[in-house]
């Protein structure tokens, strides 16, 4: 898709997606991210469109056996426009590159 790019999230964007996480209701703890990036450097991905951050996604890796999935947002303007999705397979591959047989955690909306 023109003008989207997916990135390692910078730490700046990691703030930014706590804050994305409080408007959907939910309640990161203040220091959850440093926990996740200190575990995993570069857990957290984040794609952006035309150079603005859009979507997130964290994929943390514990050890080769575990893996753990949050954030996965896609800010309200652009969603169903298959940037989500696109994201769910660059964090999933992320997870499974060193470990094809890695199981994955997530906390779901029950929505979703
Ligand atoms: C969930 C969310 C990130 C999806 O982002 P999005 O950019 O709107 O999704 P896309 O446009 O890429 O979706 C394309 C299609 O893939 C589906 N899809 C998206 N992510 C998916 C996933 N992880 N697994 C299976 N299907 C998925 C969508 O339902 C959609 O299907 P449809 O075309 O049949 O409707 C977005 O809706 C969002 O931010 N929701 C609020 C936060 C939230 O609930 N996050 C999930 C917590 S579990």
């Amino acid at each position: 898709m023109a003008g989207f790019e997916i990135a390692t999230a910078s730490a700046d964007d990691v703030a930014r997606v706590m804050g994305w996480a409080k408007d959907e209701g939910w309640n990161p703890a203040n220091t959850d991210r440093l926990a996740f990036q200190a575990v995993d450097p570069g857990a957290f991905l984040i794609g952006r469109l035309d150079g603005e951050p859009v979507v997130s996604i964290s994929v943390t890796r514990y050890g080769a056996g575990f893996g753990f999935l949050g954030c996965y947002i896609a800010r309200p303007q652009v969603r169903g426009k298959g940037f989500g999705i696109q994201l769910w397979r660059a964090g999933m591959a992320r997870l499974t590159a060193d470990s094809p047989g890695r199981n994955v955690g997530l906390d779901g909306v029950v929505a979703a």
